[in-house]
């Protein structure tokens, strides 16, 4: 065996332990019986453990630093090895200790948050959140940083990235954003009532079903369930499992829920299974991930040919609920524009508000400017502030998100490059695949799809995000497509000149 084949060995016995505490996690957030919580949380800061020493092993790091001078890999294997010399330094910095403490600090804390969610009271959740904050400024100060100690946390979602470059963007962004919302609520609104009249469950799931299948997700490579918040994890690209919620009395929560996930789901099915457990077989960062979920949601599911497509479908399901409702209607009240409270049923403009506020508080968090007695009151503040609305509740208010009892800091950002990216790429995609917008109508999804998968999917992790952004695009990321997209189609919607 040669040193490479040792090292990919090496790579996915450690994939498999990581994937199979994924499996813990999915099951986690669907069906596990509640009493099964603390011995779970056990089992996962077990099996976090075994992930990390076997990814600190000495001998897997003496493997990689021999093979970093082997002139003989091809520009692949290259690339995966410098990939894999990143991560092995970076997990040396941890201790098996810091690791197993921080596993069971996130599951009491994500335990805290559901009890404190469901009985809308932020003092239940706050005393497991300060511990686990201050793992999180331990983590930056054993990680290391250039500028910023939260840089440290950037980096484990978006290698590379900044807190200055995401000011920068959300500086460039916020007037621009705001002068269109300015002009949206000078304008006549448009009507979405009749997505909050009452859709039956049943046929909600099967309608989504439909629309994952058109996306030519494969549910031979996986399957969709309930949970609270809808996510997409992945055991493997032929493993690849999302989630989607299903409200009742407003079925825009599904419709976006599948089409994001789907796309999340499409990118991790499109990675190449024979590289399991190498950078070239993960996806490249979050901002990657959410660009190909963003781009299914926004650029095509919130467009009018996706729903010349789709319409007449949601009218076999939904007959009474759309009496008198054309399929323009439906496009003009599936795009209203309106500052609300809600993070995830958030219109794609508003969106990056309630991003931005999430980005600031926790910048704050880390560098210890604020403490989490005072996210409540800042919270509110910020909502004010942004969005001109008054926060009635913690439950509705800082307490909506799962990320930060997961100890996900730094995740949040990564939510509006996504979207930015997805503006990018998409257009980009318009260029390249002739007809695209009649192939949509028509519901040949499978184009678009193929053009993903060539130019972003099958890289897995072998590029930077600026690398790939400029190769499939001849330049690094430009909020100014995503403008263009946002003033253009709102423009329509609300009549703006
Ligand atoms: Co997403």
């Amino acid at each position: 065996m040669t040193d490479y084949e040792r090292y990919k060995e090496l790579s996915k016995k450690i994939a498999d332990i990581y994937h199979a505490s994924a499996l813990l996690q999915w099951d986690q957030e669907t069906y596990m019986p509640p009493k099964s919580a603390p011995t779970r949380a056990q089992q996962l800061s077990t099996l976090a453990g075994i992930g990390h020493e076997l990814s600190v092993d000495e001998s897997f790091g003496e493997l990689i630093s021999n093979l970093v001078s082997d002139d003989s890999l091809s520009e692949i294997e290259k690339r995966n090895i410098v990939q894999s010399k990143k991560d092995y330094d970076k997990s040396l910095k941890y201790t098996t200790e810091f690791v197993k403490e921080m596993s069971e600090t996130v599951s009491a804390a994500f335990q805290a948050w559901q009890k404190a969610k469901a009985e809308n009271n932020f003092s239940l959740f706050a005393p497991k959140l300060e511990k686990l904050v201050a793992l999180k400024r331990k983590e930056c100060e054993l990680i290391g940083y250039d500028e910023h100690p939260y840089d440290a946390l950037l980096d484990e979602f978006e290698p590379g990235a900044k807190t200055s470059t995401i000011e920068t963007v959300f500086e460039n962004i916020k007037p621009k954003l705001i002068s269109l919302l300015d002009k949206i609520s000078g304008a006549n609104q448009n009507n979405d009532s009749f997505m909050f009249k009452h859709y039956p469950k049943d046929k909600q799931w099967d309608f989504g079903i439909d629309l994952l299948k058109q996306m030519n997700y494969d549910f031979d490579a996986g399957r969709q369930d309930i949970s609270t918040h809808p996510f997409t994890t992945s055991f493997s690209s032929n493993d690849v499992r999302v989630t989607t919620r299903i409200n009742e009395n407003d079925v825009s929560e599904m419709i976006w829920s599948c089409i994001h996930e789907g796309g999340h789901g499409l990118y991790e099915q499109g990675l190449k299974s024979s590289e399991y457990g190498l950078p070239s077989g993960s996806y490249l960062s979050l901002s990657i991930h959410e660009s190909q979920s963003r781009l299914w949601e926004n650029n095509v599911g919130r467009s009018l040919p996706y729903w010349k497509k789709n319409y007449p479908l949601a009218q076999e399901y939904f007959s009474e609920q759309l009496v008198g409702v054309s399929a323009k209607d439906f496009y003009k009240g599936m795009n209203v524009v309106k500052s609300s409270l809600i993070r995830t049923s958030a219109d794609e403009l508003t969106y990056h508000f309630h991003v931005m506020i999430r980005f600031e508080i926790e910048k704050s968090l880390i560098e210890g400017s604020i403490e989490v007695r005072d996210l409540p009151t800042v919270w509110n503040a910020k909502y004010k502030e942004y969005m001109g609305i008054t926060v009635p509740n913690d439950e509705q208010g800082v307490l909506q998100d799962i990320h930060w009892s997961h100890g996900s800091f730094g995740y949040f950002p990564t939510y509006s490059l996504g979207s930015f990216y997805a503006a990018q790429f998409f257009a980009q995609a318009k260029k390249e695949i002739p007809e695209l917008n009649t192939k949509i109508e028509n519901g040949e999804l499978l184009p678009l799809l193929n053009w993903l998968r060539d130019k972003i999917h099958q890289h897995g992790k072998t590029y930077t995000s600026d690398e790939l952004c400029t190769m499939v695009t001849g330049e690094t990321l430009n909020s100014d497509y995503f403008l263009k997209y946002a003033e253009e189609k709102y423009g329509n919607l609300y009549g703006i000149k």
